[in-house]
């Protein structure tokens, strides 16, 4: 009893003393929030049938040094994230010195089309083809809507964050799906890839802040090593949506991915890349070319 209270009292100024997270102090540095945008694959809940994203896990890797928030939301793409004003709604939560996650491609396929409803036709999330500044005009739940390009919406969200403050944006791949499918290991990246590194470089780079996670080839090369059964298990309803093991997997290849690169963001992970490298693989090789 005496000892609990002598705790207790002992644990108090402690507590006072906690920095306010999003006061800088001359003695503490804030500590930042990163924010997470993305679908099903990296969102709370999953898919919504005991499925996981792996954006749940990365609070693992970096202990007190960071807080998550992930805002990633099953069905969505980088048209209805931008359309719902959720990116919106992020800029408007993020200080200064935050940094933010940036991972769609699942849901972004197809072409916009004609009359869709979010239950119809697209469901309002194919982006318009390209990776400029091309348009298409739709009529979606009844309105008329220009569709921009995959590169364009990322673009302008990664625009807006960083006008606000943001330390830096992290481009990331979207995941593959079951690499193990079709029996034998198989994995062929999609556009949005290819998309992402272009909007990395539009971007400036490393240089402007703007870094780009090869994530999808990071959890391919972890599903390779984990093998086919275990694989397959943590696939329960279809090759997208994963289990929790898996999600945790893939967040930490995310993880791998950002200690493999440039990122200041890396600085604040808790595990050594050797350690994480000996649990799912190698970095993978990476030349100056590449924005990471
Ligand atoms: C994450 O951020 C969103 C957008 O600002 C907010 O609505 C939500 O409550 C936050 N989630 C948590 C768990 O703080
Ligand atoms: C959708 O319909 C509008 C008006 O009828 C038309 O201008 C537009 O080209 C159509 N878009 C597509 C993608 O079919
Ligand atoms: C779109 O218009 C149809 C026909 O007028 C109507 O039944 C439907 O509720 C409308 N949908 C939305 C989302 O406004
Ligand atoms: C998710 O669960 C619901 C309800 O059991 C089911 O109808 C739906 O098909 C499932 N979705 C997937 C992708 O398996
Ligand atoms: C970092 O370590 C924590 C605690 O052991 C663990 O939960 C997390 O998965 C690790 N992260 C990586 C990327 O290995
Ligand atoms: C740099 O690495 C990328 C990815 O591995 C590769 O596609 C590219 O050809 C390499 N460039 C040079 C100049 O080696």
């Amino acid at each position: 009893m005496m000892n609990s209270i002598i705790l207790s009292l002992a644990v108090i100024p402690s507590i006072l003393a906690l920095p306010n997270p999003h006061k800088t102090s001359p003695a503490h540095a804030p500590i930042p929030t990163i924010w997470v945008a993305g679908d099903s694959t990296t969102a709370p809940d999953g898919g919504h049938n005991g499925t996981e994203g792996w954006g749940q896990y990365l609070k693992y890797s970096f202990g007190s040094n960071a807080f998550i928030n992930n805002s990633a939301y099953a069905g969505r793409s980088a048209r209805s994230f931008t359309r719902e004003g959720r990116f919106e709604r992020i800029a408007e939560a993020l200080h200064p010195g935050d940094w933010v996650v940036i991972e769609f491609g699942i849901n972004d396929g197809g072409t916009p089309l004609n009359g869709s409803t979010s239950t119809t036709g697209d469901k309002g999330r194919a982006d318009c083809p390209g990776a400029g500044d091309e348009t298409c005009t739709v009529v979606y739940d009844n309105a008329t809507e220009v569709v921009k390009t995959f590169p364009a919406y990322v673009e302008a969200a990664s625009k807006t964050f960083l006008k606000k403050g943001a330390a830096g944006i992290v481009i990331s791949e979207q995941l593959p799906n079951n690499v193990w499918e079709g029996g034998v290991y198989a994995r062929t990246p999609s556009i949005f890839s290819y998309y992402d590194l272009l909007s990395v470089e539009q971007l400036g780079g490393p240089a402007a802040n703007v870094y780009f996670v090869q994530h999808g080839s990071y959890a391919a090369q972890a599903q390779k090593l984990l093998g086919k059964d275990v694989v397959d298990a943590n696939y329960p309803f279809d090759h997208t949506h994963t289990a929790p093991l898996l999600a945790d997997v893939h967040s930490q290849a995310f993880v791998l991915g950002l200690k493999c690169g440039t990122s200041p963001l890396a600085d604040l992970v808790i595990n050594a890349t050797a350690r994480i490298e000996a649990n799912i693989g190698p970095c993978l090789p990476a030349n100056d070319t590449l924005p990471i």
